[in-house]
């Protein structure tokens, strides 16, 4: 089967001439993200915060979070006194976690320990209590298979009985697979202009949808930055979640549609697991 590439021609033109121009940075998987401007995009996000905190003060030990980016969740959790395990692939992440720590004082990143490696192998030096994955970053694994292994490796870092807090979308039809998608913002604090810029294939066989996207940092004075993403989203349907779960050593312990409690229904966009270890 195919992957529908109803989207715009033209766009991926656009972005297969960058990523060969030579003057962009081109990055593959892992989301795409791009650190430099990750906090310009995402960092106001806090809806999701108070839920964890709330989890972390529970649950005790070592909070592990998966995919820890520049810190939105670490750094919180290590303000509310949590020690905290912050997993990322990429080292630039991790150096702008570093940073922020630091900034905090009071000795809050003697409480934080950094581990460069990808959720699908790894090993962290004490079990974590409770592990948090946010923002979609399981969907970002690609496939089933990752999904799997990335699994495997939270159950055998989890404490027992340790949980598993896990946010993810609702599969629904990619806006961008019709329309590129395109934004600018821009950043009152160092004068940049961020232009951004994706489209997607859904390959509804397969459950993923492949996303290509350029990001185009305008600096005062001088060259702007260029980068070129690519990769792909593994949608999980509620019951593909459940049974992945199940599969791997969990027990799905509530499936919430929303960071207050409610469970999730056909109108979710989002899904929350919480799971329980339980082998
Ligand atoms: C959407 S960001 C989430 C960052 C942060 N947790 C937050 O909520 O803002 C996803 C992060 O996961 C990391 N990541 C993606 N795939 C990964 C993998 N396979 N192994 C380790 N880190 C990964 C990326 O580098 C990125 O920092």
């Amino acid at each position: 089967m195919t992957p529908d590439t109803a989207g715009n021609p033209e766009f991926f033109d656009v972005f297969f001439d960058l990523a060969e121009s030579g003057f962009a940075d081109v990055r593959r998987g892992f989301g795409g993200w791009v650190p430099e401007v990750y906090d310009l995009m995402e960092g106001d996000f806090e809806d999701d915060i108070p839920h964890i905190l709330s989890l972390a003060a529970q649950a005790g030990g070592p909070i592990l979070d998966l995919g820890s980016g520049t810190g939105r969740l670490t750094i919180p959790l290590l303000r509310a006194g949590h020690e905290v395990i912050a997993l990322d692939s990429d080292p630039r992440m991790q150096e702008m976690l570093s940073l922020k720590a630091s900034a905090l004082g009071g000795g809050a990143e003697k409480r934080l320990t950094q581990i460069q490696a990808d959720l699908r192998s790894f090993r962290i030096p004490a079990p974590a209590r409770l592990a948090v994955c946010s923002t979609n970053t399981f969907l970002y694994l690609g496939s089933l298979g990752a999904q799997r292994e990335a699994l495997a490796a939270v159950r055998e870092n989890l404490a027992e009985g340790g949980r598993l807090w896990l946010d993810v979308f609702v599969p629904k039809p990619n806006p961008s697979a019709t329309e590129p998608y395109l934004t600018s913002l821009a950043d009152p604090e160092t004068g940049r202009l961020l232009l951004y810029g994706a489209q997607s294939r859904d390959d509804h066989f397969t459950g993923q949808s492949h996303v290509n996207a350029f990001t185009i940092v305008f600096h005062q004075g001088r060259q702007p930055d260029i980068f070129v993403q690519e990769w792909t989203y593994s949608w999980l349907h509620p019951n593909e979640l459940r049974l992945l779960l199940e599969s791997e050593g969990f027990e799905l312990l509530e499936l919430l549609g929303d960071y207050e409690g409610d469970e999730a229904d056909d109108t979710s966009i989002q899904m929350i697991a919480i799971a329980r270890k339980t082998r």
